[in-house]
């Protein structure tokens, strides 16, 4: 079956179902805040990386939640639907300004899929010299076991395709409020 939900957004597009309602994410985001907040103390310097786009949304509203001093910056990685161990050749499309040295790195990641982009940026941050780095990812698929699991997660994710809410199809649908799927 499929969904004109809101005329206005979806124009002629269509989605099979709300998954994550507006409420729940917003609910869960406060609540991913509150516990982010809770793991850093006084002397940490924290620096919420956004992955892009997907993030974008997320991002927005999780630092506005993060009762902490902190800075933003951002990344765009390339990802390869089916690569291999080597965790070396992710590219990196647009690079953050802002040094990792010292810092107490968020990288802040809208969908853990198959887990390729994270399993082979995270050491390329790592090396970077930070004090610590954590990810939350709002949705996550656990598809297979990570190198590099994510501190936080908002979601356990159905196996299907999902847009809204910073993700896509095609570029179509970041914009909508909810999580959907196709
Ligand atoms: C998507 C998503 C994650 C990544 C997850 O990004 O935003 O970054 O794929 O997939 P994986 O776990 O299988 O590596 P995409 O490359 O589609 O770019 P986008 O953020 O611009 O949508």
């Amino acid at each position: 079956m499929t969904t004109h939900i809101e005329e206005g957004r979806l124009g002629d597009r269509t989605i099979e179902r709300i998954v994550f309602d507006e409420d729940s994410v917003r609910r869960r985001v406060r609540q991913l805040a509150g516990e982010i907040t809770e793991a850093y103390g006084p002397t940490d310097r924290l620096l919420v990386i956004g992955l892009l786009k997907g993030s974008f949304l997320f991002m927005a509203d999780l630092v506005r939640e993060i009762q902490h001093p902190l800075q933003v910056d951002f990344l765009i990685a390339s990802s390869y639907g089916d690569a291999t161990e080597s965790s070396g050749d992710v590219r990196i499309l647009y690079d953050a300004s802002t040094s990792f040295e010292g810092r107490s790195v968020l990288l802040v990641e809208d969908i853990v899929d198959s887990g390729v982009t994270l399993d082979r940026l995270i050491p390329r941050l790592l090396a970077r010299g930070p004090k610590s780095l954590e990810v939350c990812a709002l949705l996550h698929k656990r598809v297979r076991p990570m190198r590099y699991e994510p501190r936080w997660v908002g979601f356990d994710a159905p196996n299907e395709f999902l847009v809204g809410y910073g993700l896509d199809h095609a570029e179509d649908f970041r914009h909508l409020p909810y999580i959907a799927s196709l």
